[in-house]
């Protein structure tokens, strides 16, 4: 019994569907799936999605990211509307939304948003950014702070975990010391757009020692001060480089 993740599946890509379809039936029986967010902005395709995977895996776990909330295709009202429609099909398709506990080990979905922790978006991201076009946030006056209290506030729920091990995700990035030092500059531009420091606080405050996060698509596997940061974005079919277009193994139970 092991614990896979891929974040960042965006099956609108003709290819990263395929790879889904082709992902095999029997393999993957008694395991897990952690699967941060970036799915697709389409209701119809992430319902399918998610029959998909709870056919390979004996439990998919799901946080929604930001494409999953765009509500200019596939859904209707505003994104915190979409967010509600997108838990509701979640739980409709038996995927987990909250967490999940097996033996000493409890794995923990974290809400999260961007707050402008990590950078102020320049005029540039403004306009580029397409969250800012296809994210409709009235309720919150489309503060993006405001959005991020909403989510990590649902979080509390789940605190404090009683556990031994305690395995966390996210979509969004917690500390932007997970970007490696490579990024050139002019793709550091989106830093701001990335997550939020107070998402940190939450991981720690809940104990976790590993934190698997999504949205960079920068593959990545660190650990800082203490905790085990992991990336394993699938990635748009381009992002040859940086992902590596895999499932990745990230825990295996003794038995
Ligand atoms: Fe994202």
């Amino acid at each position: 019994m092991k614990i896979y993740a891929v974040s960042d599946l965006h099956v609108d890509y003709p290819a990263n569907k395929q790879w889904l379809d082709a992902l095999s039936l029997v393999d993957y029986q008694d395991d897990i799936l952690i699967l941060p967010g970036d799915v697709t902005d389409n209701l119809i395709l992430l319902g399918e999605v998610f029959s998909q995977l709870k056919k390979r895996f004996s439990q998919v776990m799901y946080v929604p990211g930001n494409h999953d909330l765009w509500v200019t295709r596939g859904g209707t009202g505003t994104s915190l509307n979409k967010a509600e429609q997108v838990l509701a099909l979640a739980h409709r398709e038996g995927v987990l939304t909250e967490p999940w506990s097996y033996e000493n080990l409890t794995i923990v979905p974290l809400l999260s948003w961007y707050d402008y922790s990590f950078g102020e978006p320049s005029d540039w991201l403004r306009r580029s950014w397409m969250d800012y076009h296809l994210c409709n946030w009235e309720e919150f006056h489309d503060e993006a702070s405001a959005v991020t209290d909403f989510f990590l506030a649902k979080n509390e729920r789940f605190f404090p975990v009683e556990n031994r091990q305690i395995i966390s995700f996210s979509h969004f990035l917690p500390r932007i010391d997970l970007m490696p030092d490579h990024i050139p500059t002019e793709h550091r531009r989106i830093y701001p757009v990335l997550g939020s420091v107070r998402l940190d606080k939450q991981i720690r405050q809940l104990g976790s020692y590993l934190h698997v996060y999504g949205h960079s698509h920068v593959n990545r596997e660190v650990n800082i001060d203490g905790i085990s940061y992991i990336n394993n974005a699938f990635g748009n079919p381009r992002e040859t480089r940086i992902a590596k277009k895999a499932l990745k193994c990230i825990y295996q139970f003794s038995h």
